[in-house]
């Protein structure tokens, strides 16, 4: 077996799978692209999950990569064993639903046994323990000896993406026997966690898509996915008894080595040091060069861990700052041919390490003493689990990612109190949130005063949509930052934009800001007080950095309709001075795309005829064409102009006048458009009061109007097709139904007064003598109306009859009492039956002698109560 270097092994790979008809692609970035699920890319397969599933097409039906991959999940044992690495690289086959088992299998013994010239006798394979197939493949096909085959369990031998979600299926695992001196015990075998059989190959036989809830979907078609740990298999190949003393690994370590003084093997700390920093530096470059930037959350949270950790271990090994970025040197002679994008990015990855380093290592120093005195007073006390404040303040004042102090808590057998650090950390989320609100500026003071001293910006939007600017300053997660990358949300500051600010009630424009390197897709403006822009928005590609060139690309078909809107506001506030008065006064706008809302002075409600001669104003002058002019002038000529100005504002010397002919003129700073006949239309939507004497105008223009023309007619073809007729006749059938219901209605009443007639008479007959009086008291199934309407009808065909109707609806009592004329004389009195009734049930009520009605909460009582009627009438009678 020859020691091959890890970078002649990565060649031979690649060219052998050439060899079997697979395109050869470069390695996809670190960052998932349409990815939500991933944050960095795990594993070779990651980047083409799609093909496996058959969403997108693949270039090819074979093809072979080395794919850069980062594992994030125990960054805290790196540099602790011989095997863990955040980096590395992964060498894959793949195939898309093109050859199967039996090709894999084939060419990964080819690839062992004569490409790499690996002794037989020294590989074992396992299987998964229900895949006879793969097993008559290797021993049959293939001819390994049954001896040296595994089944194994699913745990081991069924492959999926760390997150669950996406294709997956059935593996085969080759490993290799580094030998006895390795080996943990007599028991030692294949798939045991000890060091003697390394596994290095795992061939994935992909049939199936695991939705995310355990569910197992076959894939229409089968795939292969394969998988070698580059520097895995280099440590295999070159003999050596870590990753890291592969030869390209050493070459870094070797570096660090010579910049601290050191050597290897001697202590363990310096050991471990030395890996973290080897491990780390080349993880580093790498997720730069991808476009991630050191930051607080996400994939950034991860690089300034990385970067912040490797440049403790620095400290712990004396190397003065600043070794970082010189140490990237060598990243880049080692990967440099593998991954030219590096060396073209060379300058930038070091700007970015270097002030990543520099930010660090202003409170690295009173951070670690700070630490070190905690750990000393807690030691004293007999304390053993940290103040979850104190590692925020380490986080907040002196930038220690809180796993980094837990990690050098750990050193010493400390603990941190974590929720209490969340705790801390939400508050701060919060007070900031709150400070974005009340300031647009959200950014920590420091920050603020280095943003002070920035110019203001320029704005040249008013005469195009598009330009160009340098960005000045950026901001994320509460803090001023170098650059941001992809997926990161953050606010830019520039030094001339074509972005509209949100002002005078006229909104933010929305964009992209782009440049070679990435995109910024735009989605809200402001302004601070002392003007500079804020454009907040997402990296939708790459990397945006300080001082890059940008274009500034404004969405122009919303820009347009803003400002059509934004003019008709102006047309509108002079219609109503018409029409209402000249104490018409701007009280506030707000100005959308298509839409407007205009307050203003006017002590009534605005009339049919004023709406709609307003709008007549207003499209009239739209009509005409007016073309507007907008200039800027000393504010006195101005004024003398007439120009109308918003009550209470100040204005500077200068001010921007904007004209539409004689018709309309006001000081104004927004964007406008230069004929009024671009409004296309406007069109009142509504109006009411705001506040006292303030009331409020609502109006669409141009699409918009275009849009609520649409929404009606849909409303009126859905409404004939309610009324199964066409459009044209929809307001005759409407008429002709509102008709058949009135005549209905009518038959309807006229029908149960007849029944009511007929249900009564069978009460009267089951009436009871009670002096001289008939009593009917009877539970029915009535509204309170209906009743009503019984009693009314008893009455009138026996001046005798007392009547007490009860019912339940919803729980509750009803009851409806009626007198008939002779009944009152002698003495019956329906307002006091219902009220003693009303008692009963937990209500009141009351009436008049001859009709009464009460409610109630308590159905249950309600036989009591009818009962009650008798005896009470009785000695009210005379
Ligand atoms: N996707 C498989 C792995 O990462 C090959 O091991």
């Amino acid at each position: 077996m020859e020691h091959l270097g890890l970078n002649e092994i990565r060649e031979r790979y690649l060219k052998f799978f050439e060899s079997k008809q697979h395109l050869r692609l470069p390695s996809f970035s670190l960052i998932p692209e349409n990815d939500k699920t991933l944050l960095l890319i795990p594993a070779g397969m990651a980047p083409l999950k799609s093909y496996f599933t058959g969403e997108q097409t693949p270039p090819a039906p074979r093809i072979t990569t080395c794919q850069k991959c980062i594992h994030t999940n125990d960054i805290e044992n790196v540099g602790f064993t011989a095997r863990h690495l955040t980096f590395f690289e992964m060498l894959g086959n793949f195939s898309f639903g093109d050859y199967f088992k039996l090709e894999a299998i084939a060419w990964a013994w080819e690839f062992v046994t004569q490409v790499l010239e690996m002794p037989e006798d020294r590989l074992y394979v396992s299987v998964y323990e229900k895949d006879d197939e793969a097993m008559e493949i290797w021993t049959k096909n293939v001819g390994v000896a049954p001896d040296h085959m595994f089944r194994m369990g699913k745990a081991d031998n069924f492959w999926e993406i760390g997150t669950g979600v996406g294709p997956c299926g059935p593996c085969s695992e080759i490993y290799f026997d580094r030998g006895e001196q390795y080996a943990c015990g007599p028991d030692c075998h294949p798939g045991c966690d000890c060091d003697r059989f390394v596994e290095f190959w795992n061939l994935v036989f992909t049939q199936f898509e695991n939705d995310g809830h355990d569910n197992y979907l076959p894939l229409a078609k089968k795939n292969i996915d394969t998988g070698m740990g580059l520097e895995r298999i280099a440590c295999i190949m070159q003999e050596v008894g870590s990753l890291f003393e592969v030869d390209t690994m050493t070459a870094i370590t070797q570096r660090v080595c010579e910049m601290a003084g050191v050597e290897r093997g001697h202590d363990p700390k310096t050991e471990i040091s030395l890996r973290i920093i080897t491990d780390h530096i080349r993880a580093t470059v790498m997720l730069v060069c991808d476009g991630v930037h050191p930051s607080n959350e996400g994939r950034g949270y991860i690089l300034r861990r990385l970067l912040r950790r490797a440049a403790r271990h620095g400290r712990l090994l004396g190397i003065r700052s600043g070794f970082l970025t010189e140490l990237a040197d060598t990243v880049f002679e080692i990967s440099g041919k593998a991954y030219p994008q590096i060396i073209e990015k060379s300058d930038y990855i070091r700007r970015v390490i270097r002030l990543e380093e520099e930010r660090f290592d202003k409170t690295i120093d009173a951070g670690l003493k700070l630490l070190s005195e905690h750990i000393d007073e807690m030691k004293a006390s007999g304390k053993t689990v940290m103040d979850g404040a104190e590692a925020f303040k380490l986080y907040d004042t002196f930038g220690f990612p809180v796993d980094l102090t837990v990690e050098i808590l750990g050193e010493q057998d400390f603990t941190l109190d974590r929720e209490a650090f969340e705790r801390c950390m939400n508050e701060q989320r919060d007070r900031a949130r709150d400070a974005r609100k009340k300031h647009a500026l959200g950014w920590g003071s420091d920050d603020a005063g280095a943003l002070k001293q920035l110019p203001e910006t320029v704005f040249t939007g008013y005469t195009s949509c598009t330009g160009t600017g340098k960005v000045l300053a950026i901001l994320s997660g509460g803090e001023t930052r170098e650059g941001v990358g992809m997926d990161e949300e953050a606010t830019l500051l520039l030094d001339s934009t074509t972005f509209y600010a949100e002002s005078g009630g006229q909104i933010g424009d929305t964009g992209v800001i782009e440049c070679d390197t990435g995109s910024f897709r735009v989605t809200d403006v402001t302004k601070t007080p002392d003007h500079k822009f804020l454009h907040s928005g997402v990296v939708t590609r790459g990397t945006l950095s300080v001082g890059d060139s940008v274009r500034t690309l404004v969405d122009e078909p919303r820009r347009q309709a803003i400002s059509r809107a934004h003019c008709a506001a102006h047309l509108l506030q002079a219609a109503l001075r018409l029409v209402l008065g000249t104490h018409v006064e701007q009280a506030g706008s707000l100005v959308e795309p298509d839409r407007v809302r205009f307050d203003f002075t006017h002590f009534a409600a605005l009339t049919d005829d004023e709406k709609a001669k307003v709008e007549a104003l207003v499209n009239e002058e739209i009509l005409k064409a007016l073309s507007g002019s907008m200039t800027e002038m000393p504010t006195d000529e101005a004024k003398k102009l007439g120009a109308i100005a918003l009550f209470g504002e100040k204005y500077g010397k200068t001010v921007r006048v904007v004209r539409y002919g004689d018709y309309s003129c006001e000081l104004c700073g927004g964007t406008h458009i230069d004929n009024t006949a671009k409004v296309g239309l406007f069109r009142i939507v509504g109006e009411g009061s705001v506040a006292a004497g303030v009331r409020r105008v609502e109006g669409v223009t141009g699409l918009g109007v275009l849009e609520l023309l649409k929404t009606r007619e849909d409303t009126i073809a859905r409404t004939a097709m309610a009324l199964k007729t066409s459009v044209s006749e929809v307001e005759h059938a409407a008429e002709i139904m509102a008709a058949t219901v009135r005549e209905q209605k009518q038959t309807i009443d006229g029908l149960s007064g007849k029944i009511a007639r007929a249900e009564v008479e069978g009460l009267l007959k089951s009436a009871k003598a009670v002096g001289g009086v008939k009593l009917i008291s009877a539970k029915v199934n009535a509204d309170l109306e209906r009743m009503r309407t019984m009693c009314d009808i008893l009455r009138d065909i026996d001046t005798t009859v007392v009547v007490m109707f009860g019912a339940v609806a919803d729980g509750k009592v009803q009851l409806s009492c009626a007198c008939g004329a002779d009944a009152v004389k002698m003495g019956a009195h329906a307002g006091k039956l219902v009220k003693a009734a009303a008692a009963i049930v937990g209500g009141g009520g009351g009436g008049r002698p001859d009709s009464a009605s009460a409610g109630g909460r308590n159905p249950e009582k309600l036989d009591e109560a009818l009962a009650s009627v008798e005896a009470n009438l009785a000695a009210m009678l005379k």
